[in-house]
């Protein structure tokens, strides 16, 4: 029996399938970790694993990176945990503020979901409306309204102009059954859906490239249409740049579009992997929560601004203002999808790698997917054979087909080598079983 078995008995004893997160969960059983180093995890029978999964894409500058465990540990030597205010959560905001163009206010909370929740909270009392919008297939975290058309399977979907809006777990409040489900990338059928519940929306959140999903920008359009068109009909724009944060651009997505939404939620590489969470926004929308000026929109959070966690984000962002580690991932990223091309063209099955910042997905389809309904057209079984014959080289992939994959500034280019090399055994093994 191995010690990741034993783990898995252990655990399955007190938790439901031996994970915190059902993500986590690969059949029939999950791995358990030990330790992690640079673009390498390594799990408790002492295996070595390329990681292209980087605690689901925050590890950006690569696991134990010095200058962030550094910061935490001068935190936990303060003795500072929690339930205080600190410099570092304040310089924490100040490097924020350096790096996002068009900044305005912000506030911190835990996790990319917590922070969702409060940039609704804000657009309701804002707007005095209700429902929500969001893109099909978009991930926003694990709470109603917004937990909403993730994943759906092809018989959830409904029409491709009028979205359904399918609950992606039980036990979701009727608040879910509400949410306005956009189709991703078509303009024309997102402005009449949203010009149709005016009166009733809140706020749109959408996430400027679908990275949940793989990797799918929303085209420059689409997003400028959709800053317009909630701008005339009052309407919240919130950006979920919790995987495109910091990657795609120091500034992230709206650096890259050039379009600056009301609200915006950070998370993942803003502490490179440590537990924070932001909401960003005009200033006289954030004020809703500000206690100073009797704000009537709670902000409240026992781990809110720990100490750990603004020492992180703190240490973080300087490492990623000048675009320097961007262009990196950018550099890796494009050799990937070279050798993913050469390998599609040589082998004869149709593949495509995309992404960016570090980001990447291969899709098995002929062409980039626009949206939900072309990528979920993605080969599960060719995806499953790269994933299972990576695994076998001792490169950690997303289980999933329709999920993310990541690298981090710790990775090289001898890792990609590694990585098409695997590729090509799985292609191989791919033209056998077809
Ligand atoms: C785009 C996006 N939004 C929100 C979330 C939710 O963040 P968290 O897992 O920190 O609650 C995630 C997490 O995967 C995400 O990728």
């Amino acid at each position: 029996m191995t010690q990741s078995e034993k783990l898995f008995e252990r655990a399955r004893r007190h938790v439901p399938g031996g994970v915190h997160s059902n993500t986590r969960f690969q059949a029939p059983r999950p791995t358990y970790f030990a330790r992690a180093e640079g673009a390498h995890l390594w799990d408790v029978d002492g295996t070595r694993y390329l990681d292209c999964t980087m605690g689901n894409g925050s590890v950006m500058l690569g696991h134990a990176r010095a200058e962030v465990d550094e910061a935490v540990a001068g935190a936990v030597r303060a003795g500072l945990t929690t339930g205080v205010e600190t410099e570092a959560a304040v310089l924490a905001a100040e490097r924020l503020a350096a790096i996002i163009p068009g900044f305005g206010q912000v506030r911190f909370a835990n996790t990319g979901t917590e922070a969702l929740m409060h940039a609704l909270a804000i657009a309701r009392h804002h707007t005095g409306r209700e429902r929500v919008a969001k893109p099909e297939g978009g991930y926003h975290g694990w709470f109603d309204p917004l937990w909403v058309s993730t994943w759906p399977s092809a018989d959830q979907l409904g029409p491709a102009e009028r979205p359904a809006a399918p609950p992606s777990s039980a036990g979701l409040s009727a608040t879910a059954a509400g949410t306005v489900v956009l189709p991703f990338n078509d303009v024309e059928a997102g402005e009449r859906l949203l010009r149709e519940h005016a009166d009733e929306l809140a706020a749109v959140v959408v996430e400027p490239v679908l990275i949940d999903i793989g990797y799918i920008p929303a085209t420059p359009e689409y997003l400028r249409r959709l800053r317009e068109v909630t701008a005339e009909l009052g309407i919240v724009l919130i950006f979920d740049e919790l995987l495109t944060g910091f990657r795609i651009a120091p500034g992230g997505a709206r650096e890259t579009y050039g379009i600056t939404p009301d609200l915006t939620t950070y998370g993942k590489a803003l502490a490179n992997g440590y537990p924070i969470a932001a909401v960003e926004g005009r200033p006289e929308l954030l004020a809703a929560t500000d206690p100073s000026a009797g704000g009537p929109v709670g902000w409240v959070g026992t781990y809110n601004g720990h100490g750990s966690a603004v020492a992180a984000t703190a240490a973080t962002l300087p490492l990623l203002a000048d675009g320097t580690a961007q262009q990196y991932l950018d550099k890796l990223g494009g050799l990937l999808r070279d050798g993913f091309a050469e390998l599609s063209a040589r082998h004869g099955i149709p593949a495509v790698l995309a992404g960016a910042g570090g980001h990447f997905q291969p899709y098995f389809l002929p062409r980039a997917a626009t949206g939900y309904r072309s990528a979920m057209a993605t080969d599960a079984r060719r995806y499953a054979i790269l994933h299972e014959t990576a695994r076998a080289h001792g490169i950690l992939l997303p289980a999933k087909p329709l999920l993310h994959a990541a690298l981090s500034t710790a990775h090289t280019e001898a890792d990609i080598e590694r990585i098409v090399a695997a590729a090509d055994v799985a292609f191989t093994a791919m033209k056998a079983s077809a």
